[in-house]
């Protein structure tokens, strides 16, 4: 049986929203730290904390292969929502409609505003005053599902891209914990 108050954070990389989700867990608890990279950063981190984790290569690894390890291993914890956090990889058709309205994703602009990569680069060059992030649900495509929460950071004179996704990013962690708790109660 599935519950959708055990949450299964994927990532990839850097690991940030996945620590801000452990560490204002409330309300959800985190039953699994997954990733597709083996060496990500964070897995040291969650295991430290005896969270558990799981961590399969996905290089050279069929795409829906790959997904229904990742699905059953879920499915053994009872996980009933998916955070994606950073997770650098697109889900097969296959693990979105098996678990559809049940994955969410956070994506560094304001949704719809810049889909995709470089969101930053974007909207400085667009000369935004104002960016942002967004926690959405997952769909087949691409940062396109209904949006759970948005906050909005200013972009002041003289920004780079590297001050702006640091502010951007702080704000990440205060939405994602935040969303998530409402999430898992629908
Ligand atoms: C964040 O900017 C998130 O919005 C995007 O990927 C980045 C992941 O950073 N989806 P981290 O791994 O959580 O530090």
């Amino acid at each position: 049986m599935r519950d959708p108050k055990r949450v299964a954070i994927l990532s990839s990389g850097r690991g940030s929203n996945m620590r801000a989700l452990v560490e204002q867990a409330e309300g959800y608890e985190v039953a699994l730290v997954a990733s597709n990279k083996p060496h990500a950063a964070g897995l040291d981190w969650a295991r430290e904390r005896g969270l558990e984790t799981w961590a399969e290569d996905s290089k050279g690894v069929d795409k829906e292969q790959f997904d229904r390890m990742l699905s059953h291993a879920l499915d053994q914890r009872r996980v009933g929502t998916v955070a994606l956090a950073g997770f650098m990889r697109i889900l097969s058709p296959w693990f979105v409609e098996k678990w559809r309205g049940r994955i969410v994703n956070i994506h560094p602009s304001l949704l719809p505003k810049y889909r995709g990569l470089d969101t930053h680069q974007r909207a400085l060059d667009a000369g935004d005053t104002v960016a942002g992030c967004s926690v959405h649900v997952v769909t087949e495509e691409l940062d396109a599902g209904e949006v759970l929460g948005q906050a909005e950071v200013p972009i002041e004179p003289g920004d780079t891209v590297e001050s702006l996704e640091a502010r951007v990013l702080a704000a990440e962690h205060a939405l994602y914990p935040r969303v998530m708790r409402e999430f898992v109660r629908r």
